[in-house]
């Protein structure tokens, strides 16, 4: 066996995105605590995965259906034909690899499909990783809100991308 087969045979698999389930809440609530201050509790995330004008996109890795696992995930709020981004997070340890790039191209999918036409989001000003995410999706600023999180310094911006 050559080495290229060898480190193909090893190599993670490609995460898939598909909708989340209320069966993935803990795992869920797991990833949003390692990236945010305040997390948000698994009841809550249940709570979100069930709400029918909320979308949940998942990805997962792994080499079989069974020892797949959440490595990131997006929620989106829809209203109309618009969407607000509630959360985009990745496992600190898989970041820089694509998969919140592949996670939010699979919900802007869904978005144009529901007929969304504009999605908006906020986002700290000094969040270098995801406004690179943002910006490279076509996302375009469109406001700023002062001290939004309440520490004195930092300033959220408001983004928004048209779908149509
Ligand atoms: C923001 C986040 C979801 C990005 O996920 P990711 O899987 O690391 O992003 P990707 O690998 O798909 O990269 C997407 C783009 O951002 C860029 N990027 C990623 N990490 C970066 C970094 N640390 N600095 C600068 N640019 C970065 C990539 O180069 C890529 O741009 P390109 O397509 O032009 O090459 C991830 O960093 C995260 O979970 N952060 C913590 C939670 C968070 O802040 N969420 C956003 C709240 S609004």
């Amino acid at each position: 066996m050559k080495l290229s087969d060898l480190k193909r045979l090893f190599a993670a698999p490609q995460p898939i995105c598909e909708p989340g389930h209320v069966a993935d809440a803990d795992d869920l609530a797991a990833l949003h605590a390692h990236a945010f201050r305040h997390g948000w509790p698994a009841t809550e995330m249940e709570a979100l995965i069930a709400d029918p004008t909320v979308t949940t996109i998942v990805a997962r890795q792994g080499r079989t259906a069974f020892t797949r696992r959440p490595v990131g995930f997006v929620m989106v709020r829809a209203a109309a034909d618009e969407a607000e981004i509630l959360t985009v997070v990745v496992a600190p340890a898989r970041r820089g690899r694509g998969i919140g790039r592949l996670m939010m191209d699979e919900t802007i999918r869904r978005l144009y499909f529901m007929r969304i036409a504009s999605l908006f989001l906020e986002v700290d000003e000094g969040n270098d990783p995801a406004l690179a995410l943002y910006r490279r999706l076509g996302f375009r600023e469109v406001g700023r809100r002062s001290n939004y999180y309440g520490n004195g310094t930092a300033n959220a911006l408001v983004m928004r991308a048209d779908l149509k």
